[in-house]
């Protein structure tokens, strides 16, 4: 199957090898189409750089968004006319970086940033929030264990985005667990009670709470 990944950076490249390691086709963009060529020249046949983020979306069946929150409405609006029925990811934490390097939240401390990415997509588009939930270096290293899969946890309240999610973290070499809806992305987020945490999935589905 066809997954594109939007933005080729720290998290979208770790996420598109992964991928494709499990056998998943890829249509790879990014704001300077040089990144995504390079991306797809080093993962091989499995991974082609589209000509820009409306081409990546063909004969794909979801979208990985791996953008920084603050653009992400730019490039949601941008391919919105191809969002509809189509299954979106997003990664992205709601953070923004002063010139220190110091991150603050982008949005109101309680605010939840899947309800927030919600109201950006067009009707009928079914969003999942996952694959943020560790750091690029962390996922890179917990892919596809050798004793008992690493978990990856999501959020969405789509269903078929649910089971779409769940074939995509399995492909990428992980065990799914639902950590909720929307409403609980915070859960997922830089400073929530499952971020960066690499554990098994009797241990993450019971930190997630069954849900
Ligand atoms: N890095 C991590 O460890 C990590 C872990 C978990 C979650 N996250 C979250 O994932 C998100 C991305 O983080 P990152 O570290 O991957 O950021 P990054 O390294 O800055 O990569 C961002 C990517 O977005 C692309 N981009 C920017 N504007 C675009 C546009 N208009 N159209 C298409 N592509 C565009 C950039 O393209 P160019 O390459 O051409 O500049 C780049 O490939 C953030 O919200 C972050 O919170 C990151």
């Amino acid at each position: 199957m066809t997954t594109a990944i939007i933005g080729t950076g720290g998290i979208g490249s770790v996420i598109a090898r992964q991928l494709a390691s499990g056998g998943e086709n890829l249509r790879l963009s990014s704001a300077d189409t040089e990144s995504a060529r390079r991306l797809a020249a080093q993962i091989g046949r499995a991974a082609v750089a589209a000509a820009g983020n409306r081409s990546a979306l063909q004969g794909a069946s979801a979208v990985i968004l791996a953008l920084r929150f603050t653009v992400l409405k730019v490039v949601i609006d941008e391919i919105s006319g191809s969002l509809s029925g189509n299954v979106v990811i997003v990664p992205s934490n709601p953070l923004s970086a002063d010139a220190q390097g110091d991150l603050s939240r982008v949005l109101p401390e309680g605010q939840s940033s899947g309800k927030v990415v919600a109201g950006w997509l067009p009707a009928g588009a079914r969003l999942a929030m996952a694959f943020g939930t560790l750091q690029a270096r962390l996922l890179e290293s917990a892919g596809n264990r050798s004793a008992e899969p690493a978990v990856l946890f999501y959020v969405t309240d789509d269903d078929r985005a649910g089971e779409e999610v769940e074939r995509l973290i399995r492909t990428a070499g992980f065990e799914p667990v639902k950590a909720g809806g929307l409403e609980q992305s915070g859960r997922l987020e830089v400073g929530g009670d499952l971020h960066d945490l690499v554990v098994g999935p009797a241990q993450g589905r019971s930190l997630a709470g069954g849900a």
